[in-house]
């Protein structure tokens, strides 16, 4: 890897870095998930020994008519706290790892082997939010009866739950006057209306299929915020799915990528993106665009038009 983009990678990863340490840091209210009588694992994760919430073990899955392989021998844990990022090729079965850690596989695949340990509850981010929303159903009423099921709170308590939750998550204060239906929403505003339903399970594993595919870039990078925060507000461990690298070196302190069903490689995000062993992942690095103004200082084809620009630029400063 040349020099401009390992740099590149190790800025991005210190960012990512600095994130952890406040989300360590900041963790100073009590966790409100479900698991929250457990403090020896809310002390493990903050002294950095985070016990194990969800393992996958030698997870494989296969088509149920042919029993092509799908998935294969795929194996992760995760603390308390923890994050970890799945990146990879279309198909190389990261949705399917998630869905199978949520145990709803679709229909056409089933389990051919493996185990899937989890200590506490597990909520999913689906990629596309209006589809994961009920058209019918106005979003304040889905968010509030997900509370009521969940945290088996009366109508009354469940809305205000609800509506806490939407603040939260930065949503607008007159959805409480006048609650609305999801084609009255943004697609940025369905997709915290998908994070509210996940958060209002209070999970201890948040799944995070792709949520900010979808989004422009300044949804996207107020989403991928949000998370950040709400992880360090609420502690609960996060598997990203992404096939923005930078993204994934930002959320996740450990990135695993996927490739034809297997887990080519997995190591703490620095490694695997600056120093990557598999040829995959380098391939998948070396497929990341420089940003322009970047591309100009490696001598591109308009290095010297870039060069001069700036010199001009530096002269009138
Ligand atoms: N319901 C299904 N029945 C049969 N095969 C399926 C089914 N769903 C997915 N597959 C196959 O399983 C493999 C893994 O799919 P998966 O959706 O997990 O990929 P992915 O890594 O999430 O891809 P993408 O990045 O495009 O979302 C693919 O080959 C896909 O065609
Ligand atoms: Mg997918």
């Amino acid at each position: 890897m040349n020099k401009r983009r390992t740099d590149f990678w190790k800025k991005e990863h210190e960012r990512g870095q600095e994130a952890d340490e406040r989300k360590r840091g900041e963790r100073v209210g009590e966790y409100r998930g479900a698991a929250a009588g457990d403090p020896a694992g809310r002390q493990a994760a903050d002294s950095g020994r985070a016990a194990p919430i969800l393992e996958v073990d030698n997870l494989s899955l296969e088509a149920a008519d042919s029993g092509a392989p799908l998935v294969d021998g795929v194996r992760f844990s995760l603390g308390r706290g923890e994050s970890l990022g799945l990146v990879g090729e279309s198909g190389s079965g990261k949705s399917l790892t998630l869905r199978a850690v949520l145990g709803l596989l679709p229909p056409g695949v089933r389990r051919a082997g493996g185990e899937i340990r989890q200590s506490g509850r597990a909520a999913m981010v689906f990629q596309d939010p209006r589809s994961a929303l009920d058209p019918l159903c106005p979003v304040v009423k889905q968010v509030a009866e997900v509370v009521r099921y969940r945290q088996k709170k009366n109508r009354k308590a469940a809305r205000a739950e609800a509506l806490h939750l939407l603040d939260q998550l930065g949503l607008p204060d007159s959805l409480g006057q006048e609650d609305r239906y999801p084609h009255q929403l943004s697609g940025g505003q369905c997709q915290r209306i998908v994070i509210a339903l996940a958060l209002a399970c209070r999970p201890d594993v948040l799944l995070c299929d792709e949520p900010t595919t979808a989004l422009d870039v300044t949804v996207q990078r107020q989403i991928v915020d949000l998370l950040s925060r709400l992880q360090a507000e609420l502690g609960f461990a996060l598997v990203f799915v992404t096939h923005n690298l930078a993204v994934a070196a930002e959320m996740c302190s450990r990135i695993a990528v996927m490739q034809r069903g297997r887990i080519v490689e997995e190591g703490p995000a620095e490694d695997v993106l600056t120093r990557p062993r598999n040829p995959y992942t380098q391939m998948l690095v070396d497929a990341v665009l420089p940003l322009p103004a970047s591309a100009g200082e490696s001598g591109g084809a308009s290095s010297d038009r870039e060069k001069e620009a700036r010199d001009e630029h530096q002269f009138i400063d």
